[in-house]
C-alpha cells in the first residue's frame, strides 16, 4: 500500500510517500529561519508559509519517489497535536487530494508518529518499550505495549523540556532554537552552579521545568556579570539532563521494561545521550537514540504510523475529521 503523508503540525512542512514500512522519499521545509528573529514559532506565519509550499513539497516528494499522484492508495496528514492554523493545512490538501483522486484518507495523531517511527531506525525494536517524548511542546513518558496499548506514564506539568531550553537560551541572549545553542555555549562548560532538579524526589514520572527556569532567571539577576555563560549553559543542561534521565530509567525499573527509545528535538542532545548510554550500562538496559534526522519532525514518522494505524483498525478516516490542537494519546 503506497501513502502519502504531510505533517505540518507545527512550523516544520514535511511529505513523505511509503510502501509499507518502507520509505520512497520524504522531504522537509523548515521555517526556523523565518521565527528565527521572533524567539519563537509565530502561528500564524507558520500557517501561511505551509500553505506557500506545500504543493511544491507534494510534487517534490512524488517526484523524488518516482510515483504520480495517481497511483498513491491512501493520503495521510497529521490532525493533532499542533497549532490549529498550521494542523488545518496539511489535514486539508491531504483531504483535497483523497477527494481529487477517490482515495481514502487517514488522520495521524502526531504522538503516534514519534512512538512508531522508531521502526524505522530499529526494525528490530521489541514491544514493549518506553518512549521518552522531549520536544518543543512535549515531555512524556509513555509505555507501548502495541499499537492499541499505549499508556502514558509521565508528563510535564508546566513547559515542555525543548520550552525550557528555548526560554533560557533567550535569557541568555542566545538564539531560537535555544537547545542547539545551549549545548554548543556548555562545551567546555563546568557545574558550577547546582540547579534545582524540580520533582525528582517525587516518587512519580511527571516533570516540572518553570522552577528551574525562574532558578537560573534569579541567579542571573543576583549575579549580574559574576559568571560564565559557559558554565551557566552547563550547570542549566545538567539539571534537565538529570531529571530526564532519573524519571524514564525509574519509570523502566518500576515497570520492568528493558527497551528504552528517545524521541523528539532534545533527543538531539549529546549530553543526554552521554548520560543515558551510561546509565544504561548500569541499568542493563537498551536504549535507543534515532539518527539525529528522524528525531525532529518530519512526514516519514507519519506515513509510517498510517501505515500501522491503517493495518490495525483496518478502517480510514472521515473526511470531517477536523484538526484537535490538544489531541491526547489516550483519546485517538
Ligand atoms: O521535535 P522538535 O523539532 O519540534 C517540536 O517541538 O515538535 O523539537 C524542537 C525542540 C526545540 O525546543 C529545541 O530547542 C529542542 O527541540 N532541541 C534541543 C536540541 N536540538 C533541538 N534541545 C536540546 N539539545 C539539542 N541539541
Ligand atoms: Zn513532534
Amino acid at each position: 500500500m503506497k501513502i502519502l503523508a504531510i505533517e505540518s503540525s507545527c512550523d516544520d512542512t514535511g511529505v513523505s510517500v511509503s510502501e509499507g514500512r518502507k520509505i520512497l522519499s520524504n522531504v522537509l521545509a523548515s521555517q526556523i529561519e523565518i521565527h528565527r528573529k521572533y524567539g519563537g514559532v509565530v502561528p500564524e506565519i507558520a500557517a501561511r508559509k505551509h500553505l506557500e509550499i506545500i504543493s511544491y513539497l507534494v510534487q517534490e516528494a512524488l517526484q523524488k519517489a518516482e510515483l504520480s499522484v495517481s497511483d498513491i492508495d491512501v493520503f495521510a496528514a497529521t490532525y493533532g497535536p499542533g497549532l490549529v492554523g498550521s494542523l488545518l493545512i496539511g489535514l486539508s490538501f491531504a483531504k483535497g487530494l483523497a477527494i481529487s483522486e477517490s482515495k481514502p484518507f487517514v488522520a495521524v495523531n502526531h504522538l503516534y508518529g514519534h512512538i512508531f517511527s522508531n521502526f524505522l531506525s530499529f526494525p528490530h525494536l521489541e514491544f514493549p518499550y518506553i518512549v521518552l517524548l522531549v520536544s518543543g511542546g512535549h515531555t512524556e513518558i509513555l509505555i507501548v505495549r502495541s499499537y492499541d496499548d499505549i499508556t502514558k506514564i509521565g508528563k510535564t506539568i508546566d513547559d515542555a523540556a525543548g520550552e525550557a531550553f528555548d526560554k533560557i537560551a533567550r535569557i541568555l541572549g542566545l538564539n531560537y532554537p535555544g537547545g542547539p545553542e545551549i549545548e554548543r555555549i556548555a562545551d567546555g562548560g563546568k557545574e558550577i552552579y547546582k540547579f534545582p532538579r524540580p520533582l525528582s524526589k517525587k516518587d512519580n514520572f511527571d516533570f516540572s521545568f518553570s522552577g528551574l527556569k525562574t532558578s537560573v532567571l534569579y541567579f542571573l539577576k543576583k549575579n549580574r556579570d559574576k559568571f560564565d555563560i559557559k558554565d551557566i549553559a552547563y550547570s542549566f543542561q545538567e539539571a534537565i539532563v538529570d531529571v530526564l534521565t532519573q524519571k524514564v530509567f525509574g519509570a523502566a525499573r518500576k515497570n520492568k521494561v528493558k527497551n528504552i527509545v528517545f524521541a523528539g528535538g532534545v533527543a538531539e542532545n549529546k549530553r543526554l545521550r552521554e548520560r543515558a548510554e551510561e546509565i544504561a550500562i548500569v541499568e542493563k538496559v537498551n536504549i535507543y537514540f534515532p539518527p539525529l534526522s528522524q528525531c525532529t519532525d518530519n512526514a516519514a514518522m507519519i506515513a509510517i504510523a498510517a501505515n500501522e494505524k491503517i493495518q490495525k483498525r483496518e478502517e480510514y478516516s472521515p473526511l470531517s475529521t477536523n484538526a484537535i490542537p490538544y489531541l491526547d494519546i489516550e483519546n485517538d
